[in-house]
This record gives structure tokens, C-alpha cells and sequence, in this order.
């Protein structure tokens, strides 16, 4: 696993190692490993949308891509598995090269998955919607090492930031750190250099980007400036 390939000297999240993961969905799929490549050095993690159009109405890619993706990176592959049978892939995931593999609280099953995800050595995910309540993903928190809340209901990119959820982002910060737990709470969908400070915080260090990432000319510049938005505040 490469999991935070951070550059020395970036600076950390107000609550630990800040991560920035621009998604893939909003990426050409006609060049992947290209714009891979260009954002391989201002990005911590690739953050890789599987949508099974049965969880969500959308479909994208599965474990070939992040096969022949793996050939082309080193970085660390976030995989969000937006599907209703998760476990009948996962395997395939941990084998095509994923590092992090997160399934979603509403399909059920969870400590089964959970267990799964540990036995393939996989970086462990748990995800909740926009509008489950912090008590769906409570009794997780202890047992998974990443808890992804969405900040758009899934299924697409280029939606708006939910600031609601931003109470539960709080929920959840406030379990681990009353815990001591060691986990990363993710954000994912309307991201931008005005919502990322806002999520990091009430409480988030992993960042999901997509439109705001790869719908700029220079992707780059653009991981870059959220990364900074973060540590300077809200381009105002
Ligand atoms: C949405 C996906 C997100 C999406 C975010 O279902 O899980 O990862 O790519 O896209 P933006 O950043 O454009 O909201
Ligand atoms: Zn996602």
C-alpha cells in the first residue's frame, strides 16, 4: 500500500494529514493514465467511482480499469464502491491493484463486508448518503479505517455541495476523537476551494474533487489550490 504519498513539507489538516483525492468520474476516459499522470504529483490519492447502475442510476468502470490504471501509478486507489453487491467484487478489486475499497451502509450487511475487506488487506471504507443518520455508521466506527460521507447523493458528478451533512462530518469527528480512533473521514461530491475549508473543518482530512479537478485546464493547479484553500481558508 502507498497510502498518503504527501510531499515532505505539505502542510497537515487542522485535524491531521490532509488528503487530496480528485475522482476519476470526472476524468477523459479516453485518457486515463494520462490525466492520472498529470495530477500524480499534487494528489494523495485517486479516488476511483464504481457505480453499478443499481445502487446508483449511473454506470462507470470496474476492476479491469483499475487493473491497467495500476500499471501506469504508484498512487494510493480510493475506491468507492457505489453498488448493491460489493462483496461479489472486492477480490477482484484487491487483485486488479486497489489499495482502499469503501462500500455503503444502506445495501446492508456491513460487518460481513467489513470482514471481507480485512481478510483482502484492503484500507477499510464505510460510506453513508447525504440524509442516513450519523447512528447508521456509529457501531462501525471502531471496526472500518475510512468513513466517507457523501456531500451529494451519488451517482454523478458536478452536483452541489450538501452543507447539512456537515453535522454529521462533526458526528463523526467528534466519535473519533473522543475515541481515539485512527480514522479518515472523507468528503465526496461538491468540492471545490469554497467547500473544501468548510469540510476540513467541521472535521474532514480526505477531499474528493472531481469537476473541480479535471474540469480545469490544468488539473494540477487546481488539487494544488483546494489543498491550499485548506490551510489558508475560502478564496474570498
Ligand atoms: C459522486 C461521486 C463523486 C464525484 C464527485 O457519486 O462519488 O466522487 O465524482 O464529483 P464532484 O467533485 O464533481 O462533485
Ligand atoms: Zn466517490
Amino acid at each position: 500500500m502507498q497510502a498518503g504519498q504527501a510531499d515532505a513539507g505539505r502542510d497537515p489538516g487542522a485535524f491531521g494529514d490532509l488528503r487530496i483525492a480528485p475522482s476519476l468520474l470526472s476524468a477523459d476516459f479516453g485518457l486515463l493514465a494520462e490525466q492520472v499522470g498529470e495530477v500524480a504529483g499534487a494528489a494523495d490519492w485517486l479516488h476511483v467511482d464504481v457505480m453499478d447502475a443499481h445502487f446508483v442510476p449511473n454506470l462507470t468502470i470496474g476492476p479491469p480499469v483499475v487493473a491497467s490504471l495500476r500499471r501506469h501509478s504508484s498512487l494510493f486507489f480510493d475506491c468507492h464502491l457505489m453498488m448493491t453487491e460489493p462483496g461479489r467484487y472486492l477480490e477482484a478489486f484487491a487483485d486488479a491493484g486497489a489499495d482502499g475499497c469503501t462500500v455503503h451502509v444502506e445495501i446492508g450487511g456491513t460487518n460481513e463486508l467489513i470482514a471481507q475487506m480485512r481478510s483482502l488487506g484492503l484500507h477499510t471504507g464505510l460510506a453513508l448518503n447525504p440524509d442516513t443518520p450519523f447512528e447508521a455508521v456509529e457501531p462501525y466506527l471502531g471496526d472500518v479505517d475510512l468513513l466517507l460521507c457523501m456531500t451529494v447523493f451519488p451517482g454523478f458528478g458536478g452536483q452541489s455541495f450538501i452543507a447539512e451533512v456537515m453535522d454529521t462530518v462533526a458526528q463523526v469527528r467528534a466519535a473519533v476523537e473522543s475515541r481515539g480512533l485512527a480514522l479518515d473521514i472523507e468528503v465526496d461530491g461538491g468540492i471545490d476551494t469554497d467547500t473544501a475549508p468548510v469540510a476540513a473543518a467541521a472535521g474532514a482530512n480526505v477531499l474528493v474533487a472531481g469537476s473541480a479537478i479535471f474540469g480545469h485546464e490544468r488539473p494540477w493547479e487546481a488539487a494544488d489550490a483546494i489543498r491550499a484553500s485548506v490551510v489558508r481558508g475560502p478564496d474570498r
